[in-house]
């Protein structure tokens, strides 16, 4: 009937799922040339790292990992020789949401106040260690040690820093506080981070993705393709920025309602389309969006609307996890809605509110296998394979913790990408340790070794 008929807006065939990965391997190709990179919704963004990690990297790291849901500082320490010697200690810090939003100043002091907490923690003031920056925001590089702020996404959005280097942020904010120096080397996104810090164990693993406040992946491409960037000899990781994709209207005939809502009350209108399809910081809002509709229509809820329901961002990314974790524990459902104060729920209710949170997950996971596929089919092309097999290094609270995420994702990558065989490496480090990685590779660079 009607309910259903709503929830069908938000099913996808698998000829809408190919024209996704056709559209959006246009976009990489478009994005990768100079004279069509500035049309494009998919920044295709230059990294200059050129390899993965070889196990000869050493030395002791610092790394920072900000734009996801935690504020990480870590102290990475790596021996050389032998692979999978790396010790690593951390701190988590919160970044308060009048932080985000505050000024430019405000959230580099922050920062710069939780790396001094960090070193005191570690005995360690004086000591100006090399450091990483894992800075998970859409950012212009032309070399390791720079990233120009192209602009906020997700919750962020402190001002005077769109158009700034963040190295440059970092560095004066360090020299107001006057206490330490540090030595800055890299700027690496998280997909980056989360390459390296797979590859170091699975040479094979040539792609980064993120599936959890933001989505977005990164891959090895050929240098000859990347024209932004002189030479044409070996590969470097591009940073697809794919949240972006849709921002030109590619995603238009599969957006319901639902999304439009979501896209036009955020932080950010018509920007992120594809990230808010995807991602954990959208998927809740879709579902409430949904609700919300049902509701009015009186068919949930006995059609009363409930002042929590008209609550932005009530509906986190963990009870989507949650609510999908027990196949069959109604019960726990209606103690989830409780919690959220939806306290007038019948049991049709619950099943209704379950499929809803099934249905959006479910689209989000195969979307973003529509897009892998066009990432590894890319890769496959490039080297001129018939088959092709490569692992996905990948990170994110929403694929880590949704019970179907990922299973989805992959069937739907598989039927789109027949030619390859790709396996998933979770990452379990974090993107720090990768930015340590490429740091210490840097370092070495530096200092005349090969
Ligand atoms: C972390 C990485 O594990 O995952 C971060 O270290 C990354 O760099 C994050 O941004 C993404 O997941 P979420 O769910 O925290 O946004
Ligand atoms: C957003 C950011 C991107 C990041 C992703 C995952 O899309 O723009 O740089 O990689 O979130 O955190």
């Amino acid at each position: 009937g009607e309910r259903q008929s709503i929830l069908d807006t938000l099913r996808l065939s698998h000829e809408q799922l190919l024209e996704v990965k056709k559209r959006l391997s246009a976009e990489m190709v478009r994005g990768l040339s100079k004279q069509t990179r500035d049309q494009t919704s998919l920044k295709m963004l230059p990294t200059y790292v050129r390899s993965t990690p070889d196990g000869t990297e050493h030395g002791d790291f610092l790394a920072l990992d900000l734009g996801g849901s935690s504020f990480r500082v870590l102290l990475v320490h790596l021996k050389s020789g032998k692979k999978h010697t790396v010790d690593m200690q951390q701190k988590i810090y919160s970044i308060p949401q009048e932080t985000m939003q505050s000024t430019g100043e405000e959230l580099f002091d922050h920062i710069v106040s939780c790396i001094a907490d960090f070193l005191e923690y570690m005995g360690m003031k004086g000591a100006s260690l090399p450091l990483g920056f894992t800075f998970s925001f859409p950012c212009h590089q032309s070399k390791l040690d720079q990233g120009i702020l192209l602009k906020w996404t997700k919750g962020f959005k402190a001002s005077g820093c769109e158009g700034q280097d963040v190295i440059v942020l970092l560095k004066d904010a360090v020299r107001r506080r006057q206490e330490f120096d540090l030595n800055f080397v890299a700027v690496v996104n998280d997909t980056v981070g989360t390459m390296m810090t797979c590859s170091y164990e699975d040479p094979q693993c040539e792609v980064g993705l993120i599936v959890g406040t933001g989505t977005n992946a990164c891959y090895m491409e050929e240098m000859r393709n990347v024209e932004v960037v002189e030479g044409d000899d070996g590969r470097m990781c591009v940073n697809m920025e794919w949240g972006a994709f849709g921002e030109k209207g590619e995603l238009d005939d599969f957006c319901t309602e639902f999304d439009r809502i979501v896209d036009e009350s955020s932080n950010n209108p018509g920007k992120q389309r594809y990230e808010k399809m995807i991602s954990g910081m959208y998927l809740g809002e879709i579902v409430r969006n949904v609700l919300i509709d049902y509701t009015a229509k009186g068919l949930l809820f006995r059609g009363k609307l409930s002042k929590r329901l008209e609550t932005r961002g009530i509906f986190e990314t963990k009870f989507l996890s949650q609510i999908e974790r027990d196949r069959l524990a109604m019960r726990q459902v209606r103690s989830i809605l409780q919690h959220l104060g939806l306290t007038s729920s019948t049991c049709d209710d619950s099943v209704l509110v379950k499929e809803v949170c099934s249905v959006v997950a479910h689209r989000a996971a195969q979307l973003c296998g529509a897009g892998l596929a066009a990432v590894v089919d890319k890769i496959r092309e490039n080297r001129n394979l018939n088959q092709l097999s490569v692992t996905v290094g990948v990170d994110g609270t929403l694929y880590k913790t949704h019970p179907h995420f990922s299973s989805i994702m992959q069937e739907t990558l598989q039927e789109l990408a027949p030619q390859c065989q790709v396996t998933f490496h979770k990452s379990e480090d974090g993107s720090g340790k990768g930015a340590a990685l490429i740091t210490a590779v840097a370092c070495r660079i530096q200092n005349g070794g090969q």
